[in-house]
């Protein structure tokens, strides 16, 4: 049994890791107490952790709040938003929303963990996604910026802390209100089955978390099979 910390517990892929690690201790995190609260009742042993990743500058009274193990096995940045729009479109406000939660709440939230995850010789998770890679429509920018600069904090965390494993796992497009999201954007059907279930995707992030303590994966692409 493993002790995690899930961010984006509430919906989509986060909402998934959540059924794949049920038996462990876990710490979840979203805006919604409520709904954090009736999930962690489900749960074996989970604990919420309400916070607002828009707001970084909260985080370490959150983390505070519920309290950290000594020895964290591994945290999991599942939250995360889309903005659309073309760059002639994005306010500054927009910029700053996307990056919040995106990019600084992560580094923030990483740092905070570090203790009890060097102590545990534990697993960071990003969740990026191919718009990390590169811009795959007009729109995407904002986006796209954010998750191509969760690839450099990855790196960057990788190259510093020997004894954290750094996995980034390179999302194809999943079957999320994001997704239903995107799609109305993009002017057309959303179709869950066309794209990648959430329970596929939280299962290959499980598994990267499991691996045995002498082994690492770095960069996992996951897509569907044509
Ligand atoms: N869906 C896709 O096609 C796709 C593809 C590749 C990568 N990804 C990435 O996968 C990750 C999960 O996406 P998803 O599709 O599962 O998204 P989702 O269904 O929209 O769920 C987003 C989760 O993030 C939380 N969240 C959003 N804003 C937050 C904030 N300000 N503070 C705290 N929590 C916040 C939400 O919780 P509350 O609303 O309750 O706060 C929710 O639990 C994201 O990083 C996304 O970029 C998604």
């Amino acid at each position: 049994m493993g002790s995690y910390l899930i961010t984006g517990a509430t919906r989509g892929i986060g909402r998934a890791l959540v059924d794949e690690l049920a038996d462990d201790d876990l710490i979840l995190a979203a805006r919604d107490g409520n709904a954090l609260a009736a999930l962690c009742r489900t749960l074996r042993a989970a604990r919420p952790m309400p916070v607002d990743l828009g707001r970084p500058e909260t985080i370490a009274a959150a983390v505070e709040e519920v309290g950290l193990p000594e020895h964290l096995d591994g945290i999991v940045h599942a939250a995360g938003v889309i903005k659309l729009g073309r760059v002639e479109e994005l306010s500054l406000k927009t910029w700053n929303e996307v990056f919040a939660v995106n990019v600084t709440a992560i580094a923030e939230l990483t740092r905070l963990v570090l203790p009890p995850l060097r102590a545990a010789r534990g697993t960071t998770v990003f969740v990026n996604s191919g718009a990390g890679r590169a811009v795959s429509g007009r729109g995407n920018g904002v986006y796209s910026a954010s998750k191509h600069a969760l690839v450099a904090l990855a790196e960057a965390l990788r190259l510093e802390e020997p004894a954290v494993r750094v996995t980034s796992v390179f999302s194809g497009r999943t079957a999320t209100d994001m997704q239903r999201e995107l799609r109305a954007y993009e002017g057309e059907e959303y179709r869950p089955e066309d794209y990648l279930r959430p329970a596929v995707v939280a299962r290959i992030i499980a598994d990267a978390l499991r691996l045995p303590a002498d082994t690492t994966v770095g960069d996992l692409r996951v897509m569907p099979r044509g």
